[in-house]
């Protein structure tokens, strides 16, 4: 598997501040103006009196956003289930969700070898990625909220009034709606004091138990619930605080500091990265498995055999608990990039000492591949099957029910 994982594709995710580049080229930008052709958004869903749902375009970013505001709207302001959030498929909704923008990006930028970096927060005074260079510089005395100097000064932010599309029957339909919004250290230092320190980050790590009931924003002695940022990182128990990942949303007062809209911000990548080594990193201190998720008792969607919302094609939340070298990834930090570090060089030198051979069963393998490709062909041709679609974009479901009819 470890082979497998090489040869194929692997990337390793970066501290930003190390590969700013990594975060603001032409490339990565061009996946907030380039329309997804794959995906369309809902804007209005199938009537009660079968009338058809309404969809739209919507570029590969903010097909993104819509994504985490569709799985996070509070029907009937707060009172729905949060799919993604306050619930014990938090971590592993995130990490496919990041995996899904790092693939998107490696295929809108044409480069395989792109990994999405990270914002090591820990112990940080200020946003240290809030300079023109990587996310943009905040002026106070600009009206513009993200410097002129940054790129990111021309973006729209989108799927921002929840309230207001609620009450007109709607979802986000993508538009455009003001410039995005950052402050970062001008919230209310009242319900979050300070961003997470390195004490923060091991008191989480220490903690043996994945989550307790009632796997939601009131559990006590949870590692997902304090890493989530609902629990006190010097004792375990719920607080009224905004702590570790949720600090971090609140500390940038704007359009990170709600939960719908925090995804226009490019820095909720590089916060999610991050938050997601610690993840990765209690995994590996815990052997943490599928198993570590409720089968059932916590809020809808957040169950292991839970499919995620709206995530298509369907994947389970128990396959979100797997390890990063699972997916393809890893971080350069943390206890298990050892691994990384001892395996990869050894791993590089023997494959360098034996690549005549992999060469060799490299044509070996292609040409039995095509062999089996012309064989597959030919018994498919036989069976009339005339469907040349790629798999990717396989309709899960059977034309007829497509309509919701
Ligand atoms: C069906 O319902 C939708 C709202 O759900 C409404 O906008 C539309 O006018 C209705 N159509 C008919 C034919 O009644
Ligand atoms: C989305 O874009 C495609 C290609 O430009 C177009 O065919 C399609 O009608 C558009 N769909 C919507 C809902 O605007
Ligand atoms: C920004 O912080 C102020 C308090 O300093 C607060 O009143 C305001 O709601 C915050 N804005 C956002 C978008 O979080
Ligand atoms: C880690 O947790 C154990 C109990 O599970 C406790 O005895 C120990 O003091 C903790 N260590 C730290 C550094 O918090
Ligand atoms: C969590 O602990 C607090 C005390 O810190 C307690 O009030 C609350 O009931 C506990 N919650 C659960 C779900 O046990
Ligand atoms: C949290 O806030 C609630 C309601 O404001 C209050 O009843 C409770 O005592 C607070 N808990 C703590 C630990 O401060």
């Amino acid at each position: 598997m470890l082979l497998q994982a090489v040869l194929l594709l692997f990337v390793v995710r970066r501290s930003a501040a190390q590969f700013p580049r990594q975060c603001t080229t032409a490339q990565s930008l061009l996946q907030k103006v380039t329309i997804n052709p794959t995906y369309c958004i809902l804007v209005t869903p199938p009537g009660p009196n079968g009338s058809l749902p309404v969809f739209a375009n919507a570029s590969y970013y903010d097909v993104f956003v819509w994504m985490h505001y569709f799985a996070s709207q509070r029907k009937d302001d707060s009172t729905g289930p949060d799919y993604a959030h306050e619930g014990a498929g938090f971590l592993p909704w995130h990490r496919l969700f990041l995996l899904a923008w790092e693939r998107t990006l490696q295929r809108v930028s044409g480069d395989l070898t792109l990994s999405l970096p990270y914002w090591d927060w820990r112990d940080a005074e200020n946003c240290q990625v809030c300079t023109d260079d990587l996310f943009g510089a905040y002026q106070l005395s600009e009206l513009g909220p993200v410097s002129s100097g940054s790129i990111f000064a021309a973006w729209q932010i989108t799927c921002t009034r929840d309230a207001e599309y609620a009450s007109q029957g709607m979802f986000c339909a993508g538009k455009g709606e003001g410039p995005l919004e950052r402050r970062p250290g001008t919230h209310d230092r009242f319900h979050s004091p300070q961003l997470p320190s390195s004490e923060d980050v091991n008191y989480c790590l220490n903690m043996s138990e994945y989550d307790v009931f009632p796997f939601d924003r009131h559990a006590n002695g949870s590692f997902r619930n304090l890493l989530e940022g609902f629990a006190d990182p010097q004792n375990g128990h719920t607080s009224n605080f905004s702590t570790m990942h949720n600090a971090v949303h609140i500390f940038m007062n704007g359009s990170m500091s709600s939960v719908g809209s925090s995804a226009n911000d490019p820095i909720f990548i590089v916060h999610h990265t991050f938050t997601d080594s610690i993840f990765e990193e209690w995994i590996f201190l815990h052997n943490a498995n599928e198993m570590d998720l409720p089968s059932q008792g916590a809020t809808v969607g957040h169950n292991r055999e839970d499919f995620m919302v709206p995530f298509f094609p369907l994947v389970r939340q128990a396959e979100g608990m797997l390890p990063a070298n699972t997916f393809g990834y890893s971080y350069d930090i943390g206890d298990n990039q050892l691994f990384w570090d001892i395996f990869f060089p050894s791993l590089l030198s023997s494959a360098q000492q034996a690549w005549p051979w992999i060469i060799c069963s490299f044509i070996i393998g292609a040409a039995i591949s095509l062999a089996v490709c012309g064989i597959v062909k030919r018994v498919f041709h036989k069976n009339g099957a005339k469907n040349n679609t790629p798999d990717e974009l396989q309709p899960l479901l059977p034309k007829k029910e497509q309509s919701y009819q």
